[in-house]
């Protein structure tokens, strides 16, 4: 069946404003499916986790069924899925627990191209502990990560790296680069939050052993997730109250999880696996299924976009990496990107103009703290939105 984008549109009932949205690596806009599997949770019989009453099973259910979509997704396992308030929140979580035995002499790899959340948690970390920071940079220019080999050694403890920048889309080499780490030791710490709006996600094959993400950056509600193997999160300890469980992975959620979000994680998950149009034999194959159709659907999208931005020669789009997500960042010869940013909004096209939290990576492309306008594709952006950025473009830059 493929990719049938009026199809798709269709389930969103905020495209019924009108608007063309390119802030989608921000948070996307939210199908019916989700929007509905969350009010029939709240509006069900809903209690805490147990197995008596009907609240109480529908708790669990919402619960063990996110677990199972979330290892669908990712290609990981219920037992390894963590569930927290935000991308953020969890690293900060973990970069307490996984740095307990860091001291001088260790070392923490970062890099310039990720969002600063899998960043300065892990600096802090090192700073704590007295353990020495490393820095992995890119090419402003190719928007291509260094060698890691640049800056690994026995005493790397950890490499802390994004699996596609959500300023430039930059997907660095997440597998070798993890097996380089493996190799002297370390652990890799994936920040997956913008890869996985885009991609199919393996966490064995991209070695990661840490894979953190956001359903809100992929159709779902607004919380954080985070996989690791059960058998690594059964050597972190975190502090926890007396009554709670010291299970796997219940011992790193603190108080009550967000039930009614947790069904609209499945709901998104499976979502998700529907874009592709056709049915898969398990959720999985049908994730699978829908990346690759979504992977190719976004691919010719913004080829056909970047076509046109290079016929503007006021237009400089500074993400050029070969193996990238479809978000651009654009500057403008003359012209502030908050200007364009204002003059797009009056007319519908949300392109916002930031740094957009990956503050390092601004200063690094050279654009101080102020970043650019960021242009994001997401499954529902259609032929007549890149159009009207376009028209809405070439109008900025002639007033
Ligand atoms: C690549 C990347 N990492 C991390 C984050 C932070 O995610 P959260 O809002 O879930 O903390 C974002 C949010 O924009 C992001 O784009």
């Amino acid at each position: 069946m493929g990719y049938d984008i009026d199809r798709i549109r269709a389930d969103f009932p905020a495209l019924e404003s009108g608007n063309a949205h390119f802030d989608g690596p921000g948070g996307t806009q939210t199908p019916r499916q989700v929007a509905q599997a969350i009010a029939g949770a709240l509006t069900a019989p809903l209690s805490n986790r147990g197995t008596l009453t009907q609240g109480e099973k529908n708790a669990e259910q919402f619960v063990l069924s996110a677990r199972d979509a979330m290892a669908a997704l990712l290609g990981g396992e219920s037992t390894g899925v963590v569930f927290g308030r935000s991308a953020t929140q969890l690293c900060y979580d973990f970069s307490r627990w996984i740095s307990r035995d860091w001291g001088p002499g260790d070392e923490i790899v970062v890099t310039r191209l990720d969002h600063d959340s899998n960043i300065r948690p892990w600096a802090q970390a090192a700073e704590r502990t007295g353990a020495t920071l490393k820095w992995l940079n890119f090419d402003p220019e190719s928007g291509e990560l260094d060698s890691i080999d640049s800056v690994l050694s026995e005493h790397t403890k950890l490499v802390a790296v994004t699996a596609a920048s959500n300023l430039i889309g930059t997907k660095p080499p997440v597998a070798s680069i993890s097996k380089a780490a493996h190799e002297v030791g370390a652990l890799c710490y994936v920040d997956g939050v913008h890869y996985t709006a885009h991609c199919f996600v393996d966490v064995d094959e991209l070695g990661a052993d840490f894979y953190s993400c956001s359903p809100y950056k992929f159709l779902g509600p607004h919380l954080g997730v985070l996989h690791a193997r059960p058998s690594l999160l059964e050597e972190l300890w975190p502090d926890k109250l007396l009554p709670s469980t010291n299970q796997v992975p219940e011992r790193f959620e603190f108080g009550t999880l967000p039930y009614e979000m947790l069904a609209g994680v499945s709901a998104a998950v499976d979502y998700l696996s529907t874009l592709g149009g056709a049915q898969g034999n398990s959720l999985r194959d049908g994730v699978r299924n829908s990346f690759e159709s979504l992977e190719q659907y976004e691919h010719e999208l913004l080829a056909k976009l970047e076509a046109e931005l290079s016929t503007m020669s006021k237009v400089k789009i500074h993400s050029n990496a070969k193996n990238r997500t479809p978000t651009l960042l654009l500057t403008f010869e003359g012209k502030s990107t908050v200007d364009a940013y204002h003059f797009l909004a009056a007319r519908k096209v949300d392109a916002p103009s930031s740094n957009f939290y990956a503050l390092e990576a601004s200063r690094r492309l050279g654009l101080g703290n102020d970043g650019g306008l960021r242009v994001g594709l997401a499954p529902y952006s259609s032929a007549e939105d890149t159009n009207r950025l376009v028209t809405g473009l070439r109008e900025f830059l002639a007033s």
